[in-house]
């Protein structure tokens, strides 16, 4: 089973209570939520006023992507607005276990992200505590930017490293359709459905799911 996890960052923030209704009529799995801090990343999006505002007004899970240098800080707050999943970036702790642990602890699945230039294997040791790892397959920060490739063979020695633990491997960042098919048959089971994708801007948001969904059909 193969998820699509629409970034919600790719949307008109203007319209957001429209495109999250809009999102769940069509059935994603779930919302990618893009949060950024200024520091981590050069940009700014979604705090936890407007996470909560997205939470109340849908029941898709959340899966909170934290772009901060400080995801400890926010673990407590992101767990009481109801968010599923919480993803730190892994260059921004040297206490993993510590923050997989107090994620958990505050009842949410705990994911960790990896910038284009950290190799998958320095999360060997973290797997048991992982419900999810994000690939990024561009530096952290927009949407729009141009996929890198090396990202293939980072989503196979990932699927080897991972084996039979349950941890799914999600991939964010630049892929269109035929991208996001190779995503898949590279061993990714989630692909954040971004610029290139759900919000090309060529199509509505409701043929372009189709066109997403009826590609994953001919894998
Ligand atoms: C960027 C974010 C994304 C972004 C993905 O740091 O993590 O989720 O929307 O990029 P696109 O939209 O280009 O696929
Ligand atoms: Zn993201």
């Amino acid at each position: 089973m193969y998820h699509i996890s629409p970034s919600l960052l790719c949307a008109d923030q203007l319209e957001l209570k429209q495109t999250v209704a809009e999102l769940e009529t069509l059935g994603v799995d779930w919302l990618h939520i893009d949060v950024m801090d200024g520091s981590f990343v050069p940009n700014f999006a979604f705090g936890t006023d407007l996470t909560r505002a997205i939470g109340r007004l849908s029941k898709l899970p959340l899966y909170v992507h934290m772009m901060s240098v400080h995801p400890m800080d926010f673990v407590k707050p992101f767990a009481d607005l109801g968010a599923e999943y919480y993803c730190f970036h892994y260059e921004t702790t040297v206490n993993p276990f510590r923050l997989c642990q107090q994620i958990t602890a505050a009842g949410m699945k705990a994911a960790a992200a990896l910038n284009p230039s950290t190799p998958v294997e320095v999360l060997a040791d973290l797997l048991p505590y992982l419900s999810c790892i994000t690939l990024m397959a561009i530096e952290p920060g927009f949407s729009g930017q141009t996929f890198l490739p090396h990202t293939y063979e980072k989503i196979r020695k990932l699927r080897r490293l991972i084996g039979t633990a349950p941890v799914l491997i999600e991939v964010d960042g630049g892929a269109d359709i035929p991208i996001s098919m190779e995503c898949i048959r590279s061993g990714a089971d989630v692909i954040v459905g971004g610029y290139f994708t759900l919000f090309d801007k060529k199509g509505n948001l409701c043929d372009n799911y189709q066109a997403y969904m009826q590609a994953q059909k001919e894998i």
